[in-house]
């Protein structure tokens, strides 16, 4: 198959317009694209740039990654959010280096074994550091083709599924598609945006059905929503005499997996219970503000509350610390979390002079 009017029309606003110094961009190997893909899921290129830096200079290669303490992994990703990306990433990387001997395989199929990596992260490191003619299909992706071809219906359907990917194959330019690909992300990211696309300077727009239909912004479908269910939460912020806060290692699995967190209580009583349990004396408490974090099936409503205790001789296990506000150690914090140590940092060590 030759190329396509439409993969032409792509690559030309690729020439003119498309992203070409992304740091991902840069020295580019599998290793830094798989990084970048993994951590552009679910967060925009602006948020994950200064991530992506450290990330790289701490851990430079797979190698490095493998050999790192998952706290470490945890660390430097502490506020991007979706954690489970970051313990599949550490997986993923023991295994480029156990059974591939430190070389991503050259598939996407092979690459989908991979933790993490599903058929359009794939198609994304093979398209852009291998050269390999993948199709991709994330959100900015699917958004493009939906309108182009007035695809009906939500694209979580598989009838509906099932026609992107066949359309994101079928358009595949034969050379560049690097280039290719790259565009087809900056062009959903851009231009065909979810509520307000700029068909005026979209190089698709002569043929795309859905500006001919006159209703771009119908395609594609959204999924039909239920609203989510609140859940509410007291957090306890344990402050100790020396000003250091009690926090807890979560288990792997599960909301905030690895992740360091105050206890988390569904009742008042409970917060006795904890302290007596531990010969902990309870001093005096203060309200926090309460914030509100959303997962994705629903929202958690914290109350935190900072409660000074004066702690017998009881001392922290594997899998608990004293944390000290000021002189942090490395340790993932869930992002909600690090803003409730900010608030209680400015409580527990109020800015002195004025
Ligand atoms: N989103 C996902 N991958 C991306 C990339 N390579 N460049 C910009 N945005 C992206």
């Amino acid at each position: 198959m030759t190329t396509d009017s439409f993969a032409s029309a792509v690559l030309r606003w690729y020439d003119r317009n498309g992203r070409k110094d992304l740091p991902w961009q840069q020295e580019r190997s599998p290793y830094r694209v798989w990084v970048s893909e993994i951590m552009l899921q679910q967060t925009q290129v602006a948020t994950v740039i200064p991530y992506y830096q450290r990330f790289m200079d701490a851990l430079p290669t797979v190698e490095a990654l493998a050999a790192a303490e998952p706290d470490e992994v945890l660390h430097l990703w502490t506020g991007l959010g979706y954690y489970s990306r970051a313990r599949n990433l550490h997986r993923a990387a023991a295994l480029v280096v156990q059974e591939h001997g430190g070389r991503f395989p050259e598939s996407v199929e092979q690459l989908m074994t991979l933790p993490g990596i599903g058929r359009s992260t794939a198609g994304a490191i093979a398209s852009l550091a291998m050269g390999l003619r993948a199709p991709i299909l994330d959100g900015n992706v699917k958004r493009v083709l939906a309108r182009y071809h007035a695809i009906e219906g939500w694209p979580g359907e598989r009838s509906v599924h099932d026609q992107l990917w066949a359309v994101a194959e079928a358009h595949l330019p034969d050379q560049r598609v690097d280039a290719y690909t790259q565009a087809m992300m900056d062009m959903g990211a851009t231009l065909c945006t979810r509520t307000r696309p700029s068909c005026l300077v979209c190089p698709l727009a002569d043929a795309c059905q859905a500006r001919i239909l006159g209703e771009p912004t119908r395609y594609p479908q959204a999924k039909p929503r239920k609203a989510l269910p609140v859940r509410q939460c007291l957090m306890p912020v344990l402050v100790n005499p020396d000003g250091e806060v009690w926090l807890e290692r979560r288990p792997d699995s599960g909301l905030w997996g690895g992740l360091w967190t105050p206890p988390q209580l569904d009742h008042h009583e409970e917060l006795e219970a904890l302290l007596s349990s531990r010969g902990w004396v309870h001093r005096d408490s203060t309200l926090l503000q309460p914030l509100r974090h959303t997962f994705s099936h629903f929202h958690l409503d914290i109350q935190p509350l900072l409660v000074r205790v004066q702690p017998g001789d009881s001392v922290a296990e594997a899998g608990q610390v004293w944390y000290n506000l000021r002189q942090p150690s490395r340790l993932g914090l869930a992002a909600p979390v690090k803003k409730l140590l900010q608030q209680a940092e400015q409580l527990v060590h109020p800015v002195q002079g004025g």
